[in-house]
């Protein structure tokens, strides 16, 4: 039987730990419990918020809706010659999956260690890092249907992955709910260190040959490095997008700021490091309130301590204003606002 809690605190479910209150609340941990719970016409009307391990969201109100919390485990996995086949439910850690993948030697997620969050939001931001996506990975998608009670599979073709982005925020938005991915990976690796970081510190240890393990434990080293941890302090990642622009637009921003750091996007567009713009608008380490940008990583707004959401949201508008005001560039935020 499905327990719907009232007036539930959010704070141990969001990695910005930001204190706000769910009217509804309910966990699910089968995939039945979808069916059971919709069965309910109620809950077809009201405002829904899907959370997998609340690492990608900003809680500005409270949430006068109900939040689902998804609590689907398991991890199973079967081999087609070398292609190794992993399906994991949508509740299992992102990176318990990445752990378990390379201590047994499938290939393919490795450089996608410690990125924090569910398996289950995994596809619907297209998560990644050091020059892998998960659309690298991915095989397909299990979800359920909110409006027809139906299962579904969604193949890679039919996520319309981008960067950051997939069918799954846009068109579909709010329509499905991620029960559980499969991963397609390999027995055979096939390193990407195109990343200067990664190759960086491998030399640095001595690695000539590296294994996925030595890759995934680089990985991780450098995001330590970089990252706050979300849980001794609040924070969502990267809170904004790299903007990308067209290249007559970025010549003429170059021509201002030679160093500015930037990679070619393709057909006539650059993609600029968010991170530089903050940094050079002089946001970089600088605590307002009970928030701030990290030390570190200047596109990582974090909560020193009782931040409310209101006040991150106001600092994220400032920055966006000053790097509009300085370079002529619109950030847009990644991080979902749940307002
Ligand atoms: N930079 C600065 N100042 C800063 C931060 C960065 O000058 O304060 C410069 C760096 O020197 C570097 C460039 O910006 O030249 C890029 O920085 P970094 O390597 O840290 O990566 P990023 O582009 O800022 C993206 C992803 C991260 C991912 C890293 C590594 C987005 C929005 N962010 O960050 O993903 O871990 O690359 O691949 O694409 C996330 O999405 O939450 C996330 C952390």
């Amino acid at each position: 039987m499905l327990q719907i809690q009232e007036n539930v605190s959010l704070k141990p479910y969001n990695t910005f730990g930001i204190d706000t209150k769910a009217r509804h609340f309910v966990e699910i941990n089968h995939e039945q419990d979808l069916v059971e719970l919709f069965a309910d016409k109620q809950w077809h009307t009201v405002e829904r918020l899907v959370m997998g391990g609340g690492s990608n969201m900003l809680l500005v109100n409270d949430f006068d809706g109900l939040v689902i919390r998804l609590n689907i485990h398991g991890i199973t996995h079967y081999a087609q010659g070398d292609t190794i086949y992993v399906e994991a439910g949508a509740g299992e850690v992102w990176n318990d999956l990445v752990n378990f993948c390379v201590d047994n030697g499938f290939a393919g997620m490795e450089n996608l260690t410690l990125i924090p969050g569910s398996v289950g939001a995994s596809p619907i931001q297209n998560i990644g890092a050091y020059g892998v996506e998960l659309k690298d990975v991915f095989e397909s998608c299990w979800a359920f249907e909110i409006a027809t009670g139906q299962f579904k599979t969604f193949l890679k073709d039919d996520c319309q992955f981008g960067y950051r982005e997939s069918v799954f925020k846009s068109a579909l938005k709010g329509q499905y709910i991620i029960v559980s991915v499969t991963f397609r990976l390999s027995v055979q690796s096939q390193l990407n260190l195109s990343y200067g970081a990664i190759e960086q510190e491998l030399a640095n240890r001595g690695i000539i040959q590296p294994t996925i393990k030595d890759v995934s434990q680089v990985v991780a080293a450098i995001r330590v490095s970089k990252l706050p941890d979300p849980s001794t302090i609040g924070n969502s990642g990267s809170f904004f997008k790299n903007p990308v622009i067209p290249q007559v637009q970025f010549e003429a921003i170059y021509k201002q700021y030679p160093n500015i750091a930037h990679y070619l996007a393709g057909q006539g567009y650059v993609k600029l490091a968010a991170g530089w713009l903050i940094e050079q608008c002089g946001w970089k380490g600088k605590t307002i309130g009970h928030t701030g940008t990290w030390k570190n990583q200047a596109l990582v707004l974090v909560n020193h301590g009782g931040a409310s959401g209101q006040e991150v949201y106001n600092l994220s508008s400032q920055i966006i204003d000053s790097v509009y005001t300085k370079f002529g560039v619109m950030l847009e935020r990644e991080v979902n606002i749940i307002q």
